[in-house]
């Protein structure tokens, strides 16, 4: 974690800290992160706003016509972006205009290393807005093996990432939401940048051999950049977008081994999880 200080996070939990009735703002309801954000907010009887384009709230980055009903009103906002799409300053500033006092935002490790503009420039618009902001930079989902972009390739039991035997540090997108929760209501993480990770280091052929064990079929890992171009156009996408990806997969493979960090269980007093409990409770999407 970089700014230190967990004894504010752990008074905050222990004197139950709270908020106004004012809802909560959950951008990206409907996807990974912001589906549980929204139902833990919910469980600990918060009011959320459930936003997205197919959201119970309308939200699109891409129309700001819809920007205003989404944000009026609300306390705290769980600001997400889907890949490829920018978080518009515009409506980071909209957002503290309107009242919101806290903003949380998801954001990625090695975006540096990576060239993430895109994510670079959420930070600053989000560092720079005058409202309490907590910036979680999370490393890759272990959500994206069933239900993000991997989920077909493991079930074809074959995943082909440019990565080599590099380590990731895994994370849940449980632990991610439940990190998001607590930088949304309680005290004590305003201006954190918070490192989000599971409990350890795997390479993509070890969390392919998991899953396999789990599926009871055989997942193989290929890290041929040549193979990864060759499917990602296949695929659709073109041959120079894909080869930028493995440029920015080398750069994210010569950054070394994810190192774990302990940021889940100092913010929410909970050990993550690691992969191997993911992968049990996720095999029903592989079977
Ligand atoms: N996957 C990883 O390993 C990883 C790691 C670190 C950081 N990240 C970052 O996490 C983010 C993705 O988060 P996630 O996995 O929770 O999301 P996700 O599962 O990819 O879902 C995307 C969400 O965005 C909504 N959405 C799509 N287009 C939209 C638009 N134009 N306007 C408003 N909402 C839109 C979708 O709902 P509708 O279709 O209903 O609009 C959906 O709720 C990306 O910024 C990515 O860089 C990912």
């Amino acid at each position: 974690m970089s700014g230190g200080a967990s004894p504010g996070i752990v008074a905050a939990r222990c004197l139950g800290v709270g908020m106004s009735h004012r809802p909560i703002l959950v951008l990206g309801a409907t996807g990974s992160t912001g589906r549980r954000v929204s139902a833990l907010l919910g469980a600990r009887g918060y009011p959320v706003r459930a936003a997205s384009r197919r959201g119970r709230v309308r939200f699109d980055w891409t129309d700001p016509a819809t920007w205003e009903g989404a944000v009026d009103g609300a306390e705290a906002v769980y600001l997400m972006a889907p890949d490829g799409v920018p978080v518009d300053p515009g409506f980071v500033e909209l957002a503290v205009r309107r009242g919101v006092r806290r903003v949380v935002l998801l954001s990625s490790q090695a975006i540096e290393e990576m060239g993430d503009t895109r994510l670079l420039d959420a930070e600053r618009a989000v560092r720079g807005c005058g409202a309490d902001w907590t910036v979680l930079r999370c490393d890759w989902f272990d959500q994206n093996f069933d239900e993000g972009f991997l989920v077909e390739s493991v079930r074809a039991g074959r995943i082909v990432l440019p990565l080599g035997g590099v380590r990731q540090a895994f994370v849940d997108a449980d632990d991610i939401a439940a990190v998001a929760v607590a930088a949304l209501t309680e005290e004590g993480h305003a201006g954190r940048v918070y490192e989000v990770t599971g409990p350890e280091a795997l390479s993509f052929g070890e969390a392919a051999e998991v899953i396999g064990r789990v599926a009871g079929y055989p997942v193989r890992y290929d890290s041929d950049p040549e193979a990864f171009v060759r499917d990602q156009v296949a695929g659709g996408l073109p041959r120079e977008a894909a080869e930028a990806a493995v440029g920015a997969f080398a750069a994210l493979a010569a950054r070394g081994d994810g190192v774990p960090s302990d940021d889940v269980l100092r913010v929410t007093g909970r050990a993550p999880t690691p992969f191997s409990d993911y992968a049990v409770r996720a095999a029903p999407a592989w079977m």
